[in-house]
């Protein structure tokens, strides 16, 4: 058997050394196409946080990304469920903080290039969002009270806020800032909340501020988490130069792969550009697993982000309520649509993240493509778009899309951006 595939394999490549019989061409279309998804640029810039850029941010935020002491036990940081080793994931199908939560944890490679968070789309900043792991009593159950605290009362955690924040807010007497608490309206009774709602607002806000400025450190850290050149990137400049030998990056499976990705499989509809997400929401049809309730996804982060504090229009953000960089978050509507869909996750480093789905359901490339191939019109809620009907994917192209999808990974990032520095400052 070993033996027969041998050279059935040795036959292919032989005939893979002739002239130019089994190469993919491109037609101009193709190749347009093609060029719109890739090479990577820069995330855009981030106006609501002026800090994006900050070199000092940058550091104390990579600091404050490894540091176990933001959470309530000390022993969860960022890092926990986002490890740079495992593609800035866990490897797990639901993330475990604290208790074992309903989502997977996604990927932050070229997060920076998100316009929602979560997989609902519940947060619009990147530095809003990481108040929330940070707090939830599943993940990390910090509060923002003692984050305030351990900033102020740890010299070179405070000195390094002052290098970029200016002086911080005294917080010393615990009459008006007490060492613990933080918003919980699933938990009115817990004496963490009780202690946060008996604060004055003008207090409230001090601490809000401070919290909003370790976000932004948390996200000016995040935004150098950026993927760099794959083998599919090569090939692809390669193909605009017309420089085969570039273009042999990308095996002759994967190019058919690619074929299909931008073709007949229509996964270029949502998984467009150089990160392959158009950033949106999506019911793709996933089928209801388990006896939990049902996950709304989009819907309810629409909800949750009518109530958002720290949000691109809200009190802590760096340009006003009515900048351009906020109308999608002024205009957003809520309808039945949104019920099911999830943002469409970014492909690059694809092969270093499973499980995969926004519930980890699938532990491997293959079990996603199954699905694609077949997609059954049984969606846990809500109504499946159209697209995905009758793909009809063979076994020969399911291969050869997961030959490309496995082209989308590139190295590693440097150690020095992989681990917690030595001291909040440079
Ligand atoms: C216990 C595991 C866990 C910890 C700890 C954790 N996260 Fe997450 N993270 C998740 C999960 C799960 C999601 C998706 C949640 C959802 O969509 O509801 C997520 C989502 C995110 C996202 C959104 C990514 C995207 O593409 O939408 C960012 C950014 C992020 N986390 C950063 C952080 C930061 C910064 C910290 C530390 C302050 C942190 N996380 C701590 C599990 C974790
Ligand atoms: C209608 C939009 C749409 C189309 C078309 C589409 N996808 Fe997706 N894709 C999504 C969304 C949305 C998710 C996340 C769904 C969820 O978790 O509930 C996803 C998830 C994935 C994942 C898992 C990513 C992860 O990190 O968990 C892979 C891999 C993937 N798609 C590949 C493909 C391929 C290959 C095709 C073409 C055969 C394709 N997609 C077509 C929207 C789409």
């Amino acid at each position: 058997m070993h033996r027969l595939l041998f050279w059935i394999a040795f036959g292919l490549s032989a005939a893979a050394c002739q002239p130019a019989q089994d190469e993919v061409r491109w037609t101009p279309q193709q190749e347009a196409l093609i060029r719109t998804l890739s090479p990577l640029p820069s995330p855009p810039v981030d106006p609501a946080n002026r800090y994006a850029q900050h070199p000092k941010a940058r550091h104390l935020g990579q600091y404050l990304f490894f540091e176990p002491r933001l959470s309530g036990n000390g022993k969860f940081s960022c890092a926990s469920c986002h490890n740079p080793a495992l593609g800035w994931s866990d490897g797990k199908a639901q993330a475990v903080g604290l208790k074992t939560g309903t989502r997977n944890s996604p990927t932050l490679w070229n997060v920076a290039h998100q316009r929602w968070l979560f997989w609902d789309g519940r947060s619009d900043t990147l530095w809003g969002q990481a108040l929330q792991p940070l707090e939830s009593t599943l993940e990390m159950d910090g509060d923002r009270l003692k984050v305030a605290h351990l900033i102020g009362s740890d010299p070179a955690l405070r000195s390094a806020y002052e290098h970029i924040f200016g002086r911080f807010p005294d917080l010393r007497d615990r009459q008006r800032f007490p060492s613990s608490g933080k918003p919980m309206p699933d938990q009115l009774q817990d004496p963490r909340h009780l202690a946060w709602s008996q604060m004055a607002p003008v207090d409230q806000h001090v601490v809000n501020q401070v919290v909003a400025n370790v976000g932004k450190t948390l996200e000016a850290y995040q935004r150098q988490i950026v993927s760099r050149p794959a083998p599919f990137d090569t090939f692809a400049e390669g193909l605009q130069t017309q420089d085969k030998a570039k273009q042999v990056a990308l095996s002759l499976e994967a190019q058919k792969g690619l074929r299909i990705f931008i073709g007949r499989g229509q996964c270029i509809l949502c998984h467009t550009g150089p990160v392959m997400s158009d950033f949106e929401f999506h019911n793709i049809g996933l089928p209801k697993v388990g006896k939990g309730p049902v996950d709304m996804g989009r819907f309810d982060g629409i909800t949750a982000l009518r109530t958002e504090l720290f949000t691109g229009a809200g009190p802590f953000s760096d340009v006003p309520p009515d900048h351009a960089r906020n109308d999608k978050l002024l205009y957003l509507t809520q309808q039945e649509n949104n019920h099911g869909e999830f943002k469409t996750p970014t492909l690059r480093n694809i092969a270093q993240t499973a499980p995969y789905m926004h519930d980890g359901r699938f532990a491997s490339l293959e079990q996603v493509l199954a699905f694609y191939a077949a997609p059954a019109n049984a969606p846990a809620v809500g109504r499946r778009e159209d697209t995905l009907q009758d793909l009809k994917l063979s076994a020969e192209d399911l291969l050869q899309l997961k030959a490309f999808l496995e082209s989308l990974s590139g190295p590693t990032l440097p150690a020095s951006l992989t681990q917690q520095p030595p001291a909040p400052a440079p």
